[in-house]
């Protein structure tokens, strides 16, 4: 039999019979070391960014004047870029940034971790610091949500979340109800249940689905009556990609009932809204209710490291995966439960308690509710509405024509469709560029502007970023429209 073996070149190990290589024949590539790395110039990094990364992303960055900074650190509140520009967070990584920038805790936990040189990847043996965390969320959790998965984040959450449903309601009932303006990650799994055209794409997606508008508790009883196969609902407990939607109170107690009555599983997907944003560590005990299966991820781990759980009712999960047979249908991937993630995600959850960030949530959430709904008194042409709960806030801009003077209404009002997102667009570029302050942008409702800050965030914060917003808009439409295109040419 003839070996076939690859042709060898510096880079490229033969498959079989390797001639005996000297230890350092293998040429090592032109690699950047992490030293070089933190001393790179914006204009390599841009030309690295649009070299490996995502060519057409840096348009967008352009437009809000992202591409110009280099953060050199992170501290509490805020972001320090390359000029020592201190830059107010009130982005929040989507909600990724409970404890704010690099808590000192969370520091500390991570470096004892590593000077005591404790294992990582806990697959063979387990973990004290995984079985602890798991521990620490049940404790977390109402009711018997008491069986936890760890992953690497809210897609992967959410994924187990679909999955672990799916088993339980069995193969007689696979169809999975999911809302309007959803957004569950960018997997290929929960792609299907994700409701936005842009990241929808075009791939191939299960079919096995639903949709109702978010909060319509009629249309989800005519489902689960009419369609006897549905045995799945998976809904954000409130929109975050949506543009901070809640539901009426009223809803979720119903939709208890009716997946009660009609036994399907109900999937909580409290990724963006969960972990103490919005006053209550999960945002569905507001309502006192719970579901059956509930995801968290972003602020999990602590905003040091990728962490993402699911957390189910012990008896779904027998049900699902109780078996010595079915257990490892779905265990953990490698990255599952990293020891100094576990590590990370343990302390977090202590501090999130000990410094008390859920009442803070609630309380400078407040606050910062009441002066945007001044704001928005002050400014009726310009703000539309303000709405959310705790600190997980929307505000969203009037359509553009509105915020003219009326003679141009009619003409500006046929391209609105348009022009969605520009107002917040330019709002977003000024607030960065002149008043050093990052706000969020929202994927489906372009005409909102979404506020997460870290959960550490106190009423002066709020005052910054508040009267920063109240110059700007202060400025008038016109003003701000002359600025942002100034600022696109400078
Ligand atoms: C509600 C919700 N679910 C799931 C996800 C997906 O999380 P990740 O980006 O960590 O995969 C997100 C992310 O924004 C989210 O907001």
């Amino acid at each position: 039999m003839t070996v076939m073996t690859k042709p060898e070149t510096t880079n490229t190990r033969a498959i079989v019979d390797a001639p005996t290589l000297t230890p350092n024949a293998t040429r090592k590539p032109k690699l950047i070391s992490v030293e070089e790395a933190k001393v790179m110039d914006v204009a390599r990094m841009t030309d690295l960014f649009k070299a490996h990364q995502n060519p057409g992303q840096l348009h967008f960055m352009k437009l809000l004047g992202f591409h110009k900074i280099k953060v050199e650190r992170a501290e509490g509140m805020y972001y320090i870029d390359q000029n020592g520009r201190k830059i107010l967070d009130f982005f929040g990584g989507f909600g990724s940034l409970a404890f704010g920038h690099n808590h000192p805790r969370l520091l500390e936990a991570r470096k004892k971790f590593q000077d005591e040189k404790r294992h990582e990847i806990a697959i063979a043996f387990m973990s004290q610091y995984q079985a602890a965390f798991a521990h620490n969320l049940a404790a977390c959790s109402p009711g018997d949500l008491d069986m936890v998965f760890l992953g690497s984040s809210g897609s992967e959450a959410m994924e187990a979340a679909v999955k672990l449903a799916e088993r339980a309601a069995g193969p007689k009932r696979p169809k999975i109800v999911y809302a309007e303006n959803s957004f569950h990650g960018k997997t290929k799994g929960v792609l299907a249940i994700t409701d936005g055209q842009l990241y929808r794409g075009e791939f191939k997606l299960t079919g096995n689905t639903v949709k109702v508008p978010f909060g319509d508790i009629d249309a989800i009883e005519n489902a689960f009556k009419s369609d006897p196969e549905i045995g799945v609902i998976v809904l954000e407990t409130i929109q975050g990609g949506g543009g901070i939607v809640q539901a009426a109170p009223e809803f979720w107690t119903k939709l208890r009932a009716l997946c009660d009555q009609y036994g399907v599983i109900w999937v909580a997907d409290e990724v963006q809204c969960g972990y103490g944003r919005t006053g209550r560590f999960y945002a569905f005990e507001h309502y006192n209710v719970v579901p059956d299966i509930t995801a968290l991820a972003k602020s999990l781990g602590g905003g040091k490291t990728a962490m993402g759980a699911m957390i189910a009712k012990r008896d779904i999960f027998m049900k699902a995966y109780g078996t010595p047979k079915t257990a490892m249908i779905h265990a953990p991937a490698t990255f599952g439960g990293m020891g100094e993630a576990c590590a990370t995600s343990i302390e977090a959850l202590n501090v999130l308690y000990d410094e008390g960030l859920i009442d803070n949530a609630a309380d400078v959430g407040d606050y910062l509710l009441d002066r945007l709904n001044a704001l928005k008194a002050k400014y009726p042409q310009i703000i539309k509405d303000v709405r959310g709960r705790g600190l997980m806030v929307g505000l969203e801009f009037q359509d553009f024509s509105q915020t003219l003077p009326m003679v141009l209404r009619p003409v500006v009002g046929m391209l609105d469709d348009k022009l969605k997102g520009s107002l917040s667009g330019f709002v977003g570029a000024l607030l960065l560029r002149d008043y050093d302050c990052l706000v969020a942008f929202t994927e489906y409702n372009r005409n909102v502007i979404r506020l997460e800050p870290p959960l550490i965030c106190q009423r002066e914060h709020v005052d910054i970023f508040v009267d920063a917003l109240d110059k700007l808009l202060g400025r008038g439409i016109i003003s701000i429209v002359k600025d942002f295109v100034k600022s696109q040419v400078t």
